[in-house]
């Protein structure tokens, strides 16, 4: 199966968006907006893709650094093109950007129930930080 990668641009915006939103394990919230997607892109430049199959957007990923690590958000691939190294191609594009950069470590947020998200990234070399929690604060 032949599938294209190149870099997601803002005109992707409402066919990766809508992937996302079909995708379970993907949670969106109002930073993926337009805007926000488009504040994101812009400060991080070649490190955010998309894949193709015959035209149609079949998977998306976010990538980008504060300047000190690197971040990986909304890793997402359509079920009937899963199995065909689309998703860990889209990892390999974002981690050589952010490599490029000058990031050495990357981290991810995955849900802890996503157990099928959990042995995709251990499968690919990802570990687990069992030591570490996540918490927010709101600035609304
Ligand atoms: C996770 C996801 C992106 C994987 O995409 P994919 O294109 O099917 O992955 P790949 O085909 O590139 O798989 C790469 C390797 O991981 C393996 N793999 C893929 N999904 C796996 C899973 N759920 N469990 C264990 N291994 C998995 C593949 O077999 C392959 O191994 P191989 O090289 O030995 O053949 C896709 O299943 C998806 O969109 N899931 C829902 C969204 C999600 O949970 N995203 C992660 C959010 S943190």
């Amino acid at each position: 199966m032949e599938f294209t990668i190149r870099e997601m641009t803002l005109q992707d915006y409402d066919a990766v968006y809508a992937l996302w939103s079909e995708t379970e394990g993907i949670g969106l919230s109002s930073a993926d907006t337009s805007e926000r997607i488009a504040a994101f892109l812009q400060r991080n430049p070649g490190m955010s893709f998309v894949a193709h199959v015959q035209g149609q957007l079949v998977g998306a990923l976010l990538g980008g650094t504060d300047g000190r690590r690197g971040y990986l958000h909304h890793l997402a691939v359509r079920p009937q093109w899963r199995g065909a190294g689309i998703g860990y191609q889209l990892v390999a594009r974002a981690l050589a950007a952010l490599k490029q950069a000058g990031v050495d470590r990357c981290h991810i947020f995955v849900y802890a129930d996503n157990a099928a998200g959990k042995a995709f990234w251990k499968k690919v070399g990802w570990y687990e930080r069992t030591e570490l929690m996540l918490m927010s604060y709101d600035l609304t």
